[in-house]
């Protein structure tokens, strides 16, 4: 079927639940004439009205939700349609329980709460497609409707394991299905678990049980397998869900992603949704430093847009606070604009809210949202929306169509963070994301688009790959990057780097890309608090945070070496020729400026740094992203500044400001949380 695009417009609106207001008509007639105020564009319908949509086993009852879709419609704002599942009706968790998902430690959860069925629930399965289906059959065509919201937030509840995971026996049985299409013997899967430790051997299938603190907590390979089982089990419930609503409708699917949310790996769920959505909540303000927060919203927002390297939605944010943080600090002045042209500048077509109204009750009453308990259209935040909003459509046409095209690369991967994290060594946790964000970080303050792959992506058409604590090479990574370096690449990789196979089995003999690294890896060391040592590169020395890999260059060339302890004078970055192309060590895990130092030299080396032209490094907490269209000159800059005062920023090109039509060349100076879009002239 071929699947229909997206109407060409920046979406923007958010979260509405008129099924809390069904009894109140003139709340909903208020709504219309407040979205068209506030130019709302789109909204998503239906999220959590299984209840309304179902009442009784069986009985649908859609005509209101038709009701509302056509008037929404009628005043030229779409809907992005969701299947309920999130959360399900109290008559079929009494009624079935096996809908209810299992603890790791064997207790079925009572009813209640939201994001908590189990995936292998053969009634589940069944009520989904009777619900789903009956929504796609009666508006599947619906002008109106332009895309599929399928479910809420997939896992978002993430068990008491933090897994995301029931333990039923349903769910414990696919885990064996699933074990053997993926080892067939249990020869295989005994050597792939290193199961002659401890007395682990498996006879029988039927031995296998998911991890659990009151049983099997520590086996790596049982581990990895469960949390990749889990991810792929909740990816079939939705697959399923998105088959069902293609019976009748071509429009789009999307499910809300989470950023780097831990339990599911989006780069193999990205492959199944024709969008990827994000919600995303930082916590602004909280530090007086907003770059850390920055960045890291910057990650998620760059994540979606590179699992499939096109333009994503911002699904959720709030517009002004959200009520479940431990302190909900109100957005600045400024912060709303900027935070959501965040989004656009990192690849997103939309800027949608988590809520368009406050309910009067439940657990979200005090969540931000566009329109508050009182004051209908007359509130500092309504009026930050609608300016926003008409913003958006002043710039729609020119921002639809292009999108960031970096020629660097940053490796994040969840098998290699899920096997990563659960093996005890060096650190326990290890803390993967934490540390990995430090690389990011770098990348963000030097203003430098990247995209985020995995380790089963091509490396091809990136002239920078940045793999930091890539402890797992699956299949043939190795040989890629080989080659992606042999060809003329630049490979930027860590300490903690190639250890073990996909198995989580660790490799002996030597490091898989020892001949690329031109390096021999030894031990590794932690350092305590009390030490401190550092980095000495030339005449610069950089603390060290806590990682002290022990190297030995073979044919590489050394560029930095400890400081003191029994390793002073001992390699901790070095640098090898391979082929065309070059290799780099990271020996250690360093404090910040360390990162920023030797990006920018490998971003000059490589010709992948900012592509704005500024006078020197662009000012702290004011970064870059470049959306990229089809011709040259199309290119649009987002220049976001997240200090909460007058920043000076010294361009040494001449461009011009899209939305006030003003040249804007040498020093300019930024007001506090302004984001300027320009255009080279
Ligand atoms: C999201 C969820 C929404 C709402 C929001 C509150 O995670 O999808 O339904 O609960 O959080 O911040």
């Amino acid at each position: 079927m071929k699947i229909r695009k997206l109407p060409e417009k920046l979406l923007h609106g958010g979260d509405y639940n008129p099924d809390q207001w069904l009894d109140c008509p003139e709340v909903l007639e208020e709504d219309i004439r407040l979205m068209k105020e506030a130019h709302v564009n789109c909204v998503s319908l239906g999220i959590f009205a299984w209840g309304k949509l179902e009442p009784e086993e069986g009985r649908y009852e859609l005509d209101w939700l038709g009701g509302i879709i056509d008037r929404l419609y009628d005043n030229g704002i779409s809907t992005i349609l969701a299947t309920p599942t999130g959360a399900m009706p109290h008559w079929l968790q009494e009624n079935y329980e096996e809908v209810r998902q299992v603890l790791s430690n064997g207790i079925r959860k009572l009813p209640g709460g939201r994001h908590n069925f189990c995936p292998s629930s053969p009634v589940m399965r069944k009520k989904m497609q009777g619900i789903d289906r009956a929504l796609s059959k009666k508006f599947g065509k619906h002008p109106g409707v332009i895309a599929w919201h399928l479910s809420n937030e997939y896992a978002g509840g993430a068990g008491d394991n933090g897994d995301g995971a029931c333990y039923c026996p349903l769910c414990q049985a696919n885990f064996r299905k699933w074990l053997k299409e993926r080892y067939h013997t249990l020869d295989n899967l005994n050597h792939a678990w290193w199961n002659s430790f401890w007395s682990n051997d498996i006879t029988d299938w039927e031995q296998i049980h998911a991890p659990s603190t009151i049983g099997e907590s520590t086996l790596d390979g049982l581990k990895l397998d469960w949390r990749r089982f889990v991810s792929d089990q909740i990816l079939d419930f939705c697959k399923e869900e998105r088959d069902v609503v293609r019976e009748f409708s071509d429009r789009p699917v999307v499910t809300n992603l989470m950023g780097a949310f831990y339990p599911l790996d989006y780069f193999k769920w990205a492959k199944e949704l024709d969008i990827v959505s994000l919600d995303n909540y930082p916590f602004w303000h909280y530090m007086e430093d907003e770059s850390l927060m920055a960045s890291a919203s910057s990650f998620a927002h760059t994540l979606m847009r590179s699992l499939k390297k096109q333009p994503y939605l911002l699904m959720e944010s709030v517009p002004s606070a959200v009520q479940w943080g431990p302190k909900n600090t109100l957005k600045r002045p400024g912060m709303h604009a900027l935070s959501s042209l965040q989004a656009i500048a990192c690849g997103s077509d939309s800027v949608q809210y988590f809520q368009w109204r406050k309910g009067r009750g439940g657990s979200e009453k005090y969540h931000g949202a566009v329109v508050d308990h009182k004051n209908g259209g007359n509130t500092r935040v309504f009026r930050d929306v609608a300016d926003l909003g008409e913003r958006l459509e002043d710039i729609a046409s020119r921002v639809l169509r292009t999108c960031n095209r970096p020629r660097a690369a940053i490796v994040f991967d969840w098998e290699n963070r899920w096997a990563v994290d659960g093996t005890a060594a060096v650190t326990n946790p290890f803390d993967y994301t934490h540390r990995w964000q430090r690389y990011y970080r770098a990348f963000w303050d030097l203003g430098m688009d990247v995209d985020i792959i995995n380790m089963d992506d091509p490396l091809e058409g990136y002239s920078l790959i940045v793999a930091p604590y890539n402890y797992m090479y699956r299949g043939d990574y190795a040989d890629r990057v080989r080659k992606f370096t042999a060809g003329g690449g630049t490979y930027v990789t860590t300490c903690w780097s190639g250890e073990v196979d996909e198995s989580s089995l660790c490799f002996t003999g030597k490091h898989p890309l020892s001949d690329v690294l031109g390096i021999r890896t030894e031990e590794i060391d932690v350092m305590p608090d009390y030490v401190h040592n550092r980095v000495i590169c030339g005449d610069k020395a950089y603390d060290i945070q806590d990682l002290c890999a022990l190297v030995h260059a073979e044919a590489a060339e050394v560029l930095g070496t400890y400081e003191k302890d029994f390793y002073a004078g001992y390699p901790a970055v070095t640098v090898n020729r391979y082929g065309e192309g070059k290799a780099y060590f990271i020996a250690s895990a360093n404090e910040e400026p360390f990162y920023r130092d030797f990006l920018k030299m490998v971003a000059e080396e490589t010709g992948t740094g900012c592509t704005l032209k500024v006078s020197g490094e662009l000012p702290k907490g004011v970064t870059v992203n470049e959306r990229r269209g089809e011709e040259e000159n199309d290119s649009l800059w987002f220049v976001q500044n997240f200090n909460a005062g007058e920043t000076a920023v010294v361009f040494e090109d001449t461009y011009r400001d899209i939305e006030t039509g003003e040249e804007v060349s040498g020093e300019c100076v930024m007001k506090g949380y302004q984001c300027l879009i320009l255009k080279k002239i």
